[in-house]
């Protein structure tokens, strides 16, 4: 078996994306989108996709997709995405995503993906109901990336296991098919100690998430100041004061999240927040911490208010974003293409 080539020289790329199911909320903001505006500053070149070919692995109405779209992609600039400097743009607006994923279905073996976790969270029980494209998600994921060869992607703690596919799928690509080259890097996840994680608010031991029925487990990016008070005044708590050691939140899920909120929000650590903070009560420390939600969250959700009642804007933002992706993706499916030798007429 030859050696797989991993030595990639090309440039730093970065890639990331989210799903346009409805709007976004604080855990997208603080575990993806925040890093993504950082990284836009890097000199790297940066491709922010609204991934609607994902969006259709489950069932949704179709007539809604459209708006969900300019919905997130309004999100991205209100969070501080600069078109201007990065692409913006809606994955089915590429189709190289798509062509890559079919040649990524063949070189993915059945068992990684049998491992993917997320698929059989969102699957369920009855797993042989579901779609196919549901099961071969993480593979147009590695798509997404690998088709600007992305070497970074900024993304939360559960896409871990997408990413470490993804490098695999790329080794295995290039040790298959590169001739000795390092086709494609093997992509890395950028993710932040805080924040990578932030739990719902009314389970300590799940994760806020847009697909949880109840809306007041998240907090989302337009939420208004009363809104977010109530959510925050409603979250689940234990009757325990606030402890002095990161160590003592390890027993308390719901502690440790609110603590951990605030840090994010306020730019300091959970050391930091528990010296202000120890031997006092939720009844005192949940009045700041929706002070400090509410004052995060303003501009952003004014910023958003702003971009959608402009369609057009957002429409062009995309169409703008789409032409720069193309233009990137073209020649690395081409490559792909060559490689796996595909007829060429
Ligand atoms: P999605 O749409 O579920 O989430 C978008 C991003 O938000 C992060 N995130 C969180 N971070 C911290 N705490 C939370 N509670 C939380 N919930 C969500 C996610 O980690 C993610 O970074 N499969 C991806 C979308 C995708 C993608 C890609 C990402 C498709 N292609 C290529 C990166 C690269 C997803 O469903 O994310």
């Amino acid at each position: 078996m030859s050696e797989t080539p991993t030595d990639y020289t090309g440039p730093e790329r970065i890639l990331s994306g989210m799903q346009p199911t409805g709007g976004l909320h604080l855990g997208n903001y603080l575990g993806a989108l925040k890093w993504w505006v950082a990284l836009q500053n890097s000199g790297a070149e940066c491709f922010y996709c609204v991934v609607d070919l994902h969006a259709i692995t489950v069932a949704g109405d179709p007539a809604r997709l459209p708006g969900r779209v300019r919905s997130a992609a309004a999100a991205y600039m209100a969070a501080g995405v600069d078109p201007s400097k990065s692409a913006i743009f809606a994955q089915s607006a590429v189709p190289a995503h798509a062509e890559l994923a079919w040649i990524f279905q063949c070189v993915a073996r059945l068992g990684w993906l049998e491992r993917m976790t997320q698929f059989k969270d969102k699957a369920g029980k009855d797993a042989e109901r579901a779609s196919v494209g549901l099961f071969t998600y993480p593979v147009l994921q590695a798509a997404d990336i690998l088709v600007y060869k992305a070497t970074h992607v900024p993304v939360g703690e559960d896409q871990k296991q997408h990413l470490e596919l993804s490098r695999d799928i790329a080794a295995r690509f290039n040790r298959d098919f590169g001739n000795g080259d390092a086709v494609f890097p093997l992509p890395e996840p950028v993710i932040q100690d805080h924040g990578a994680r932030i739990m719902s608010l009314k389970d300590g031991a799940a994760k806020m998430s847009k697909s949880d029925p109840s809306d007041n487990s998240r907090i989302n990016l337009d939420d208004d100041a009363d809104t977010i008070a109530r959510k925050i005044k409603k979250a689940k708590t234990d009757p325990e004061p606030l402890p002095e050691s990161e160590a003592e939140l390890n027993s308390r899920p719901e502690a440790r999240n609110l603590v951990g909120i605030y840090a994010a929000l306020t730019g300091t650590s959970v050391e930091a927040v528990l010296d202000e903070f120890a031997g006092q009560g939720f009844g005192a420390f949940k009045p700041k911490l929706a002070d400090a939600a509410v004052e995060f969250i303003a501009p952003i959700s004014g910023e958003y208010a702003r971009l959608i009642a402009d369609r057009a804007e957002i429409d062009r933002v995309l169409r703008l974003g789409a032409e720069r992706a193309n233009a990137a993706a073209e020649p690395v499916i081409a490559e792909a293409k060559r490689l796996v030798g595909y007829w060429r007429g």
